[in-house]
């Protein structure tokens, strides 16, 4: 049985074979230097992002009362997180260091107080959001945001 012959990248593609070697290296080379260039462009690093938010900047809420909430309003069943039995949900986001998270919902600089509002009423801050507005009075969202703020 005769073997079966694939053509040459000659035969398959006359355009690249009429194109010199040198000719195609080259224009990666130019490729990769637009790149170099742009991103020397970018000058300046970007600026620091604010001091992170811990729990002690709501020093009136109680971290305790905050996990017990946690369980109560079932964020568990959206949420991971950690240190809360069984909460490994992946509706939302990890609530895994969320102090270090510079936005909440994509739209809100991760502040206390930005927190405890997007707790309260998070279509609020980001129409559409998956995440409902649980009924949180103020100083519910209060303890829970202290109690998040711990996570790592
Ligand atoms: C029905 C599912 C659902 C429930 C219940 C829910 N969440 Fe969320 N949560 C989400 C989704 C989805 C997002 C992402 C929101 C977005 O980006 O628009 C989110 C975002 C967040 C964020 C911002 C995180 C980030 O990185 O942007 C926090 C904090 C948060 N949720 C805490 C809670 C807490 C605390 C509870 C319980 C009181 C809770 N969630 C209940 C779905 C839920």
């Amino acid at each position: 049985m005769p073997l079966v012959q694939f053509p040459s990248t000659r035969e398959r593609c006359p355009r690249a074979a009429r194109q010199p070697r040198w000719r195609a290296a080259g224009r990666s080379c130019a490729g990769a230097c637009l790149v170099a260039l742009a991103l020397a462009a970018c000058g300046d690093p970007a600026p620091p992002l604010a001091a992170a938010p811990a729990p002690q900047d709501l020093p009136e809420a109680d971290i305790g009362r905050g996990k017990a909430l946690v369980v109560r309003y079932a964020c568990a069943s959206c949420h991971e997180i950690p240190g809360v039995r069984g909460a490994s949900a992946r509706v939302g986001p990890t609530l895994r260091n969320l102090g270090e998270r510079a936005y909440l919902g994509g739209v809100l600089a991760n502040t206390p107080a930005n927190l405890v509002s997007w707790l309260r009423d998070p279509p609020a801050h980001a129409p559409g959001t998956a995440m409902p507005d649980v009924g949180l009075t103020a100083d519910q969202a209060r303890d829970i945001a202290a109690y998040l703020l711990t996570l790592r």
